[in-house]
């Protein structure tokens, strides 16, 4: 059996996550400590309320209110951030960094707007902090790209970061059911319950992309200033169009990396059919990653729950245990190298596109959508008219398909069809997802 030594450690939180992780770490830690030679004592619980009932598993002396007794107690050598939010928990960090105390953080919201104020803190004391388990799940996203992939030219990463918008347009994709039902799913509900809310708008998504972008490529940005949409808008019409000419629509975060800079954008996309992205359909989280050295890389697991983001916190404590003891300039593989590449607005991608639009039903109106957007120097992969006269006796819908278009060129060109007489309502579009 390997030398035991000992990774002395203090947890922030004891709400779903810290208590999930608890329970996770009590029961594995001999496990780990035969494995790793690694003993992971928990030392101190910070907690608001003393007096709330916890579960029977939970050592009361642990607790306390009071972060000077984690500050004031020498051994403590890492720190878990588990308790949410960007105010007391800054504040908060800022005491322990001062004090020398490595973090780990589960803080998606702290995380995605300031990464950059963060690491720049920990860098001056030299310590450590690893950000990775702040996207979620239990999928090793930031260490993958940022070690096992460390020889490769990453051109893309492509990602579902949201479990349930992903298990939501599944279910409307697989039961052609509306938005409304799905939104019922038992299923959902037991999937949600460790969320606040379901990632109906992007948000999520876009703070974990932010930290991902952070942590993995050295990108300086708010999650707020991510495009990003969600799934609130997508209609069964909209799954029923994309199956048609041969794609499922997912909830993609993407980011692309070229010569001179990113790019990077949440929100449905049409995915062609028998991609692998499409082979996930439930809650977890998937990457599928571009590279120069071996070509398409793609990792997925659990993306929700306190017991895969315990996967990473445990590793990250074996990992801060290792570090301490490692000679200090072993720490720079943690550091956030940051690039000063600029991020490309999302009016110059250049992406392929589907277009539906709503028209009156007479012969010419192809041919006056087409004409527009040759107009516009867009070249065309096929367009397609339809009628349903049983729905809608009047209304027709052009579909236009476009391999390669630049986004602002595309916009404007739907403005401008959208002004013509024969349009019955605003056109709809969607990014298609091309190798
Ligand atoms: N839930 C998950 O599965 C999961 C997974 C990955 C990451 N995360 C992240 O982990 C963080 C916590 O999530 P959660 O779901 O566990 O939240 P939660 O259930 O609301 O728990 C928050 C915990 O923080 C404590 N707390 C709140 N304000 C405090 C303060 N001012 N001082 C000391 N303690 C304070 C609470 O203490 P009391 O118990 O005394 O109220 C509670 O134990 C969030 O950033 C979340 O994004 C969660």
């Amino acid at each position: 059996m390997p030398k035991v030594k000992k990774v002395n450690f203090a947890l922030l939180g004891l709400g779903k996550l810290g208590t999930g992780f608890y329970k996770v770490w009590d029961q594995k830690r001999d496990a780990i400590k035969k494995e790793t030679g690694f003993e992971l004592n928990l030392k101190k619980i910070l907690v608001k309320n003393i007096h709330f009932k916890r579960p029977g598993f939970i050592d009361l002396d642990l607790l306390t209110t009071n972060i000077d007794d984690i500050l004031d107690e020498p051994s403590i050598d890492v720190v878990i951030d588990a308790i949410g939010g960007i105010e007391p928990v800054f504040s908060i960090l800022k005491k322990v960094i001062d004090r020398g105390i490595h973090i780990i953080s589960a803080n998606r919201t702290l995380l995605a707007s300031k990464m950059h104020t963060i690491s720049q803190l920990v860098q001056e004391k030299n310590i450590l902090l690893l950000p990775e388990t702040s996207m979620g799940g239990g999928v090793p996203i930031i260490s993958t790209l940022r070690h096992d992939l460390v020889a490769n030219n990453v051109r893309a990463v492509v990602g579902i970061l949201s479990g349930t918008s992903n298990y939501i347009l599944s279910q409307m994709t697989e039961k052609r059911i509306t938005l409304k039902t799905a939104l019922k799913s038992a299923n959902l509900m037991q999937m949600a319950e460790s969320l606040s809310v379901i990632d109906y708008e992007g948000t999520d998504a876009a703070q974990k992309v932010a930290i991902l972008a952070a942590g993995a490529f050295g990108l300086r940005i708010n999650y707020l200033d991510i495009p990003a949409s969600g799934i609130s808008d997508i209609s069964l019409f909209d799954i029923q169009c994309a199956d048609e000419f041969g794609y499922e629509i997912k909830p993609l975060a993407i980011l692309k990396q070229s010569t001179d800079f990113f790019e990077i954008h949440i929100h449905p996309t049409f995915v062609p059919k028998g991609h692998p992205i499409t082979l996930i359909k439930g809650d977890q989280n998937v990457y599928f990653i571009q590279t120069d050295l071996i070509g398409e890389y793609m990792i997925y697991g659990r993306g929700i729950g306190a017991e895969a983001a315990s996967s990473l916190l445990i590793r990250d404590l074996v990992a801060a245990g290792n570090l301490t003891r490692a000679h200090l300039s072993r720490r720079r593989e943690y550091r956030i190298n940051w690039n000063q590449k600029p991020i490309l607005p999302i009016e110059d991608i250049v992406s392929a596109y589907y277009i539906r639009f709503p028209c009156i039903d007479e012969p010419g109106v192809v041919g006056k959508i087409t004409t527009a957007l040759g107009d516009a120097d867009i070249n065309l992969a096929s367009a397609h008219a339809e009628v349903d006269k049983k729905v809608h006796p009047d209304l027709g819908y052009v579909h236009i398909l476009i391999d390669s278009a630049p986004e602002h060129a595309v916009i404007n060109a739907i403005r401008t069809i959208e002004q013509l007489k024969i349009l019955k309502g605003r056109a709809k579009y969607f990014r298609i997802l091309r190798s």
